[in-house]
């Protein structure tokens, strides 16, 4: 896919009705031919637009108008250059422990959650967040996780977790300022309430830090995985990583997970694991799959705002 299209693609699948700054944005890059030669000389994993538009976003630059933004990337290419050669999209979502949870808290407790592509190690803490599904509430306290549940009734409770891990090419930390200012502007620019809740996971994360080792998921899980304590179940799991996987590194990742005791909860885009057979997907808009030990059982929006159970 040319990098047109994918901008074109991101404004019509990803943003549509939830960033209409960066649907707007999206569309005018795809047709911006001085903004797509700049882009061309990057390697194609760092053309994405969550990195580009991140990292105007972090260095101070304009996204709400696509041609002050445009002015702004050309003139300030060398610096947006330098940024997303290094940085890469690690959004940090903890609105993700929503859809997680009916299928953490149904697994024999307690539990040792391990996860791949953890970022700052957000979504390590499903246990300490209060969730509404509808006009069910659980747990209390702030980030509270909104989340639409359509065929699944929502856990009595969180789950039981005893052992918290995280594994990342680039680990960040929710105790140094910048780290927690590039999730920042990873945030799509309309969500204060997406702003807000990274504000308030990062400090419960920050009172209690996760292991957060680096090293890569295929490589490093299994050394990782035996510093679990014994009398806990097992998790390892994974939320909208796998995409930045090439295909011969995710086929050996399910290799050594399948090989691993425990259990392992996938939440990914439906192209990227191998699944015999899905259902029509609920709409146009990009939906992750939900899988627990290879087998999908439901739909779920990427921030986690909704959980749509297979019939
Ligand atoms: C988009 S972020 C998602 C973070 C988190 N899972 C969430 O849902 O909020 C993807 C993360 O995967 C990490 N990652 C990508 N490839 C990896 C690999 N081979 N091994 C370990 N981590 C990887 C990236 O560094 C990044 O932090």
């Amino acid at each position: 896919m040319t990098t047109a299209a994918k901008y074109a693609e991101f404004a019509a699948r990803e943003a549509h009705g939830v960033s209409p700054t960066y649907e707007r944005l999206a569309r005018a890059v795809s047709r911006d031919e001085q903004v797509l030669a700049l882009l061309g000389t990057l390697p194609p994993i760092k053309r994405q637009p969550n990195l580009l538009f991140g990292v105007v976003r972090f260095l101070g630059g304009p996204v709400e108008d696509p041609a002050a933004f445009h002015d702004y990337t050309v003139e300030n290419w060398p610096a947006i250059e330098a940024e997303m050669r290094t940085r890469a999209t690690q959004t940090n979502e903890a609105g993700r422990c929503a859809v997680l949870l009916p299928v953490l808290a149904a697994l024999p407790q307690p539990l040792a959650l391990l996860e791949v592509g953890a970022s700052a190690g957000l979504c390590l803490y499903p246990d300490r967040y209060a969730y509404r599904y509808g006009d069910h509430m659980i747990g209390s306290g702030e980030p509270v996780l909104e989340c639409v549940a359509t065929g699944v009734a929502p856990p009595a409770s969180v789950p039981d977790v005893v052992w918290r891990a995280g594994l990342d090419l680039n680990p960040l930390d929710v105790t140094d300022s910048a780290d927690v200012a590039w999730l920042d502007a990873l945030i799509w620019p309309e969500h204060a309430h997406r702003r807000a809740r990274l504000q308030a996971a990062a400090a419960i994360a920050a009172a209690e830090p996760p292991l957060l080792m680096r090293g890569d998921l295929v490589d490093d899980l299994p050394a990782l995985a035996a510093q679990a304590p014994t009398g806990a179940t097992l998790v390892v799991f994974h939320t909208s990583v796998l995409y930045q996987v090439p295909a011969p590194r995710r086929e050996a990742f399910a290799e050594v997970v399948r090989g691993l005791p425990g259990h392992w909860i996938a939440n990914e885009a439906p192209d990227v694991l191998p699944y015999d057979a899905l259902p029509n997907p609920p709409g146009a808009a990009l939906y992750n799959v939900l899988a627990l030990d290879g087998t999908p059982l439901a739909w779920t929006r990427t921030h986690g705002q909704k959980i749509i159970w297979f019939a």
